[in-house]
């Protein structure tokens, strides 16, 4: 199952309280060259154009789908291309990406790579979640660990290669940044119910492993994620406190 942006964009509004937040970081500047990693179906990317007056910003994701609904966001000044992030290159006023590189592993050197691409007294901002130690993450692994799901996905756990803050804060001191600012919020959410927890990750953590089960396992996998988030979070409406991390550095 590929990114669906319907799906993904259904709690646009609970995603857009940290992208505002990280925006607020940011050394706004005339005329600024910005990258945004992983820009998704577009919306942000083109809140965050919008936020920087006289900037040329190009959006660049793997995914197809998601590109396609960016690409009707498209003006001068605003620009979408479909490009790896790890391929990324280039020098950039500002690097920026928003829920998008907790796909991606080895932050150790991730992190100095993004401020390699910023010039001097440019700046990276990111977010990224941290709370994969949530029931909505730790029940996925317990589904998946249950048969046919587990031979289904030949054994395959998500890891998540997410770092503490301190481990941050030091990686980009020790790349070269300056100015550093980096912490963890707790965003609180609160949902219908515990389906809607299940809706909210079947757009983003539940698709790797819906990439790689069978399509007659989705539903079952659905089904049996959701009996143990009922049984989880029985309160209507349904608190999710989403822990993040949100961070900026200009490069010395
Ligand atoms: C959760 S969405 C975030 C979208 C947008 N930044 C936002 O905050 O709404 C994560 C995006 O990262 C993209 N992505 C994940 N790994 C990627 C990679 N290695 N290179 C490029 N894009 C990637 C996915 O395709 C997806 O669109």
């Amino acid at each position: 199952m590929p990114w669906d942006p319907e799906r993904y964009e259904q709690f646009k509004k609970e995603r857009a309280a940290p992208f505002e937040d990280l925006l607020a970081m940011i050394d706004v500047r005339e005329g600024m060259r910005v990258v945004d990693l992983g820009c998704g179906p577009g919306p942000l990317t083109q809140r965050l154009a919008e936020e920087l007056p006289g900037s040329d910003v190009l959006g660049i994701d793997s995914s197809e789908e998601m590109l396609e609904q960016a690409a009707e966001l498209a003006r001068p000044g605003l620009r979408f291309e479909q490009r790896a992030i790890e391929d990324v290159d280039g020098e950039w006023d500002l690097v920026f990406t928003h829920a998008a590189i907790h796909w991606l592993s080895d932050h150790a050197s991730l992190i100095p790579r993004l401020l390699s691409l910023v010039r001097s007294g440019g700046q990276l901002a990111v977010q990224m979640p941290s709370n994969f130690g949530h029931p909505t993450h730790t029940l996925i692994d317990e589904v998946g660990a249950k048969e046919p799901f587990r031979s289904g996905m030949d054994g395959y756990v998500r890891s998540w290669p997410v770092l503490s803050v301190e481990e941050y804060a030091e990686l980009l001191y020790a790349s070269g940044g300056s100015d550093i600012t980096v912490f963890e919020k707790v965003y609180p959410h609160v949902l219908e119910d515990a389906d809607a927890l299940a809706d909210w990750m079947s757009g983003t953590a539940l698709v790797p492993y819906m990439e790689r089960l069978p399509d007659d396992l989705h539903a079952p996998f659905m089904d049996a994620y959701r009996v143990l988030l009922r049984k989880r979070f029985t309160a209507k409406p349904v608190f999710f406190g989403f822990r993040r991390i949100l961070f900026v550095a200009s490069r010395r």
